[in-house]
């Protein structure tokens, strides 16, 4: 097949099932993550291994991770935020693991129910659990442009937030638009300040689409070099503490836009439209 690869790591069943008030049913996760899988989506961050008081969205994490059959290729992920959802998610059989990290103080307390500073003390036997068990970690900066609370975010604070996760031993690191509304130029400041301290190769952008700028935001990245995105399968997605924060950028945008650019995403469109009509159900009223 012609074309750069991008990687696009599907969140849905996790970033876009937290945020519907409907809690929709494990099997219909399981129906949609194997649609996923079936369509060639080879990463999928599965659910999330947080307080079910916190979020009740995920609170059959267990059940998620250890119903969906292995398949080669796949690696399903798991969202933690702390030692207790590690030990959990390994051993329900996640296959890497995501911790998140804000660059924004406030955000990190409203979500996290701590600084920024402490949740990387939390986040340190996460990577020591996923070094033992040969798992790697991917990090999260929330609010990397753009927060509910705090409004513009310093690109030097993104850049801070990143380093410290690299140096935690994050293999990946994820930079958000958490609540949708960065510019494709504070997503190239953003860029710019991030890149001179992780490699391209390792940073990945997940963009929500409350402004509809995520394609543009995705377009920006690419010319940056970034060749790894986020997305959730029909637009599902927010996050119930980032308050005006609406859907990921959809699945199915992304990989036409991406594939019209000239790459390959090596997902199979008429399959994805299959997992695109099981999320209508999941719509909250
Ligand atoms: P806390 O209340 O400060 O924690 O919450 P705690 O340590 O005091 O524990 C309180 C209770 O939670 C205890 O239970 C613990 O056992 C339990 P109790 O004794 O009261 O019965 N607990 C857990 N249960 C299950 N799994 C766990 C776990 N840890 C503690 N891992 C905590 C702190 C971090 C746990 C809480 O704030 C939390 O779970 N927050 C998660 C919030 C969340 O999931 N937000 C959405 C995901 S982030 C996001 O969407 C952004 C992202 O998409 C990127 C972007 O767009 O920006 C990633
Ligand atoms: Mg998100």
């Amino acid at each position: 097949m012609a074309g750069e690869k991008v990687t696009i790591v599907e969140v849905g069943p996790r970033d876009g099932l937290q945020n519907e008030k409907r809690i929709v049913s494990t099997g219909d996760k399981l129906v949609l993550i194997e649609l996923l899988a079936r369509a060639g989506f080879r990463r999928i961050e599965a659910t999330a291994f947080v307080s079910p008081k916190w979020v009740p969205q995920m609170a059959d994490h267990d059940a998620v991770m250890r119903g969906i059959p292995p398949r080669p290729g796949l690696t399903l992920s798991a969202l933690v935020p702390n030692e207790q959802g590690a030990r959990a998610a390994i051993e329900a059989g996640a296959q890497e693991l995501a911790v998140f990290a804000s660059a924004s103080e406030t955000f990190a307390r409203k979500n996290t129910n701590c600084t920024i500073s402490e949740s990387m003390q939390r986040f340190k036997p996460v990577l020591a659990l996923a070094r033992t068990h040969g798992l790697s970690v991917r990090g999260y900066v929330s609010c990397a442009v753009e927060c509910p609370y705090e409004d513009a975010i310093q690109p030097s604070a993104a850049r801070w937030v990143s380093e410290q996760l690299l140096d935690l031993g994050c293999a990946e690191i994820a930079v958000a638009d958490t609540i949708g509304r960065a510019t494709p130029d504070r997503v190239d400041a953003m860029l710019a300040e991030v890149l001179t301290s992780v490699p391209v190769a390792q940073l990945a952008c997940h963009f929500h689409d409350t402004s509809g700028q995520a394609l543009a935001n995705v377009d920006v990245a690419l010319g940056r070099g970034v060749r790894i995105f986020d997305s959730a399968i029909g637009g599902l997605g927010g996050c119930p503490y980032a308050p005006g924060a609406a859907g990921n950028v959809a699945s199915e945008r992304l990989v036409r836009h991406i594939e019209k650019a000239g790459f390959r995403t090596d997902v199979d469109s008429a399959a994805m439209d299959l997992a695109v009509d099981v999320t209508i159900s999941f719509r909250s009223a």
